[in-house]
């Protein structure tokens, strides 16, 4: 058993959480959705201070809530890639930090690999092999779980994340940022069949499509040319209509791909994870469909689904339990393959 206070800042949420293997004990989030609102989007600059002035106070916390002090922990870990580099910074600065002051082991943990490990906390039954569908903001991968530090990516967008997509689609509606949670409330009241959007296929130089990769920019535009055309004919925007046909266009794409990369390999069970896993068009689309293929789906509630600490922390406890530690001398890196996991320790 390895009880880890772990810390993630790759992006806009500033969270630090205490688990002990596959419970968590405690799982601070300070979100910073807020301050970016205003901007349309993550400023990078404005979440790295905002990281720096509220960390301290998510470590006591975190602590506090799991009723523990240093003693109780076994090893410190924090997200060192991918994700915005003064971010990450700021907690693997404090995590490395917090290691030598109370003589931990530290452990750097890729962000993607905290993503698969979020479905454990709520299954921590759940063993590899399993097909993960991880569609956040910044990706939008099909990975095949082999072991802890383990993955084959097997499918990826070409270009715009899945959560990109929506906050992109979400502007040109001139809706709020974040745009997932905004046009999946939309959709609830609009009619999917509204309009018929494409939905991007990848071609193959042998003929035909990739089976698992997407793409998302086509359809964005696509959604900018329909908006521009009810403009120019001043119509009022049918923003529920476009809402609901955009969602099911994209859930139907990435449910079609997971559901042919999980047969084509023989993995009997999906665990979807980031901040689009919440959305209500996929998850039915998912359930659907992996009951008609005798398929097992998981989603993770959603305070694991959206950045959180919680899932660093899963990931960095079975990494400690098999004598993986990284360096003092680890940096952060922007860009990161899962594959290269294993080169952290
Ligand atoms: O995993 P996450 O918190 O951060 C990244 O690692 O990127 O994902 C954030 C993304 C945002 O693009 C947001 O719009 C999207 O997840 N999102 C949703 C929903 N809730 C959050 N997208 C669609 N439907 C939702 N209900
Ligand atoms: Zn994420």
């Amino acid at each position: 058993m390895a009880c880890v206070l772990a810390i993630e800042t790759s992006c806009d949420e500033t969270s630090v959480a205490v688990v002990n293997d596959r419970h968590c004990c405690s799982n601070i989030v300070a979100s910073q959705i807020p301050v970016h609102r205003q901007y349309g989007g993550v400023v990078p600059e404005v979440a790295s201070r905002s990281h720096v002035e509220t960390i301290n106070q998510a470590i006591a916390q975190a602590l506090l809530e799991a009723q523990l002090d240093w003693g109780g922990i076994d090893g410190i870990a924090a997200t060192c890639a991918p994700g915005l580099v003064g971010s990450l910074l700021v907690g693997l600065t404090a995590a490395k930090t917090l290691a030598i002051i109370h003589h931990k082991p530290f452990l750097g943990i890729h962000h993607l690999e905290g993503h698969i490990y979020a479905t454990y906390l709520s299954e921590p039954d759940l063993e590899p092999p399993f097909l993960c569908l991880l569609v956040s903001g910044g990706h939008t991968s099909l990975i095949y779980v082999k072991d802890c530090g383990h993955y084959e990516t097997l499918g990826e967008t070409r270009d715009d994340a899945a959560g990109e997509a929506f906050d992109k689609v979400a502007r040109l509606l001139h809706l709020s940022y974040p745009g997932g949670p905004v046009i999946d409330q939309l959709a609830r009241e609009g009619n999917p069949a509204a309009f018929s959007l494409p939905e991007g296929k990848i071609s193959v130089p042998s003929g035909g499509y990739h089976p698992y990769d997407s793409s998302f920019s086509g359809l964005k535009t696509a959604v900018l040319r329909l908006v521009q055309k009810l403009e120019a004919d001043q119509s009022e925007l049918p923003v529920s209509d476009i809402a609901a046909s955009f969602q099911d266009t994209v859930a139907r794409s990435l449910t079609k791909r997971a559901i042919a990369c999980a047969l084509d390999y023989g993995l009997k069970t999906i665990a979807v994870g980031g901040g689009v896993a919440a959305n209500s068009g996929l998850r039915k689309h998912m359930q659907q469909a992996a009951s008609e293929h005798n398929l097992r789906v998981l989603f993770p509630p959603l305070k694991y689904c959206t950045d959180n600490a919680a899932m660093i922390g899963c990931a960095a406890a079975d990494h400690l339990n098999r004598g993986h530690t990284s360096p003092l001398t680890l940096g952060v890196q922007s860009r990161l393959p899962l594959s290269s996991v294993m080169q952290l320790y």
